[in-house]
């Protein structure tokens, strides 16, 4: 059976019904039932999830446990040449994965697409990487022989946002797996469908049984018990900072220790003597991209006294001609995540022009689509810095837009914020631009780019950002315990 599609007809059919999967199968809830996955672009029912809740965390944790040795124990190498496999498999399937994701998330086709391909890279990264994890020998006196070695930590549990489904969840996942862990993942309730197609495709890539478990299902619910489990010994979440303080209190009562990834409000930086069509171009893209609901969006333009006016026209000229519209017809940009979430940023928007921002464009539901959870590319000016409009992540598509008259104020400007996750800086002054990456308390800094770097570029936060990095070698050391064997060689 395939689900009602009103307005288009996907290529491949979408299964009604899905069920968890533990180790190597897929399993209704213990309760039997299920929750509704929503198509934003339509507002109506996708499909149905398997709803799972404590106890199938449980099982799925035991089946974890229980394929930790021989996971572990298998030469690092063949877990490297498997996780290759399985990233070759990820890029055949592109097309039916990248359809699963606009069809729940709502981004536009290219985007998913992608994000496929970025998940794919996290596979082939961590699976060359498997081999290459090394100890030291520690050179204390001739009479010792000190030497460390790193170990897998354990069962890992991974909790996932819904704005990169599986790019997100894969990107904790792959780092644990490669270095001998093994995983329950709790995918977002709006979003679990890819997780749950990526675990037959890890599966018959020859991941041996129980080395990866999926439990779809609420946070307060399967989140939650998953944070709270005895027996997992790491904690990877990504979402918001309200969530991911409780699930390091839950994790803290447990002794085990937590990533987390927060999110942001994160500055774009624009100096009158940078390449302006470059800069429009990067602005456009940090804050527009999947509908702004980006942990890491430009969604703070701070920008020179001397080109501000100018800037601000060219930017509304640019943003009028944004393409709003399902993200199946690969529209420039689709639909936020649900009517809560648009409900909730409208909000924002409001307060804004509450608290004396100026909306000069969009703030509205736009007349067309009239079906799904559409909002326009909103621009707010005259934005006081202490509003919460500045200070708050919105995770939509509004750009809050500051002057600044110096690079010292600048850089004042965006670090008076509580996240620290990004910084974008455009300009053609060299020593300038060193200055102002070196003075933003961020984990990353973009010149004259945004979103740049690779699976092998450490990602994390500063402040409420988080901490912990995602991605590169450093994030294979959250997933590892080091170990050190001293040896006394005197008799
Ligand atoms: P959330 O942080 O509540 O959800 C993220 C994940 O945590 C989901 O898998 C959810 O099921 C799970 N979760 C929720 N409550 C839980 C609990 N009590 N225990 C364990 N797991 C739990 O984020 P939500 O509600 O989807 O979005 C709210 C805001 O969070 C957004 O508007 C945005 O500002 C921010 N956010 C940031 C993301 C990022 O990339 N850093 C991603 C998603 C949301
Ligand atoms: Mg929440």
């Amino acid at each position: 059976m395939v689900a009602s599609t009103p307005s288009w007809r996907p290529a491949v059919p979408i299964p009604e019904e899905w069920l968890l999967w533990i180790r190597d199968e897929e399993i209704p809830a213990r309760s039997e039932e299920f929750f509704p996955v929503m198509n934003p672009a339509t507002g109506q029912k996708l499909c149905q999830v398997a709803r799972a809740r404590a106890a199938d965390v449980d099982s799925a944790v035991r089946a974890a446990e229980e394929a930790l040795p021989m996971w572990s124990a298998m030469p690092a190498a063949v877990r490297g040449c498997i996780m290759l496999e399985v990233a070759l498999r990820l890029r055949e399937t592109e097309t039916e994965l990248a359809l699963l994701e606009t069809l729940s998330n709502g981004k536009p086709l290219r985007e998913s697409r992608q994000d496929v391909g970025k998940a794919a890279e996290a596979f082939e990264f961590y699976g060359g990487l498997a081999d290459k994890l090394f100890g030291a020998t520690i050179p204390i006196s001739p009479d010792y022989l000190n030497y460390t070695v790193r170990e897998p930590v354990g069962v890992t549990a991974h909790i996932s946002p819904w704005n990169y489904p599986l790019r997100l969840a894969l990107r904790s996942v792959a780092p644990a797996l490669a270095v001998g862990n093994t995983v329950v993942l709790k995918p977002a309730e709006e979003t679990p469908l890819t997780a749950l197609r990526f675990a037959k495709i890890l599966f018959e890539a020859g991941v041996p049984p129980g080395v990866f478990n999926v439990v779809p299902g609420f946070g307060p619910e399967a989140g939650a018990a998953l944070a709270s489990h005895r027996r997992i010994n790491h904690i990877s979440f990504t979402g918001s900072v309200a969530t991911g303080i409780e699930v390091m209190q839950r994790a803290a009562r447990n002794v085990v220790p937590v990533t987390l990834e927060l999110g942001g409000k994160s500055p774009n930086i624009v100096f009158a003597d940078a390449d302006l069509d470059q800069a429009l171009e990067g602005t456009i893209e940090a804050i527009f991209t999947n509908a702004g609901q980006v942990c890491c969006a430009g969604s703070r333009l701070l920008l020179e006294d001397s080109v501000y006016d100018r800037f601000v026209t060219r930017l509304m000229d640019r943003t009028k001609r944004i393409r709003v519209g399902p993200g199946i017809e690969d529209s420039d940009m689709g639909p936020l995540i649900s009517e809560e979430h648009r409900r909730r940023v409208l909000g924002y928007i409001r307060t804004g022009q509450e608290e004396g921002a100026t909306l000069i464009m969009g703030g509205k539901v736009p007349a067309e689509p009239k079906a799904g959870y559409f909002l326009e590319p909103t621009l707010l000016t005259d934005v006081p810095n202490s509003a919460r409009v500045a200070q708050e992540e919105i995770f939509g598509p509004v750009l809050t837009i500051f002057r600044f008259h110096t690079a010292e104020e600048a850089v004042y400007l965006a670090n008076d914020n509580p996240y620290g996750l990004v910084a974008g800086v455009w300009t053609s002054n060299l020593v300038r631009a060193h200055k102002v990456a070196a003075g933003i308390q961020a984990g990353q800094i973009y010149v004259n780019d945004f979103f740049s770097g690779s699976v092998a570029t450490p990602f994390g936060g500063y402040k409420q950002s988080g901490f912990g990095r995602e991605r590169g070698v450093e994030a294979l050391y959250h997933y590892t315990h080091v170990k050190s064997v001293c040896v006394r060689l005197k008799g």
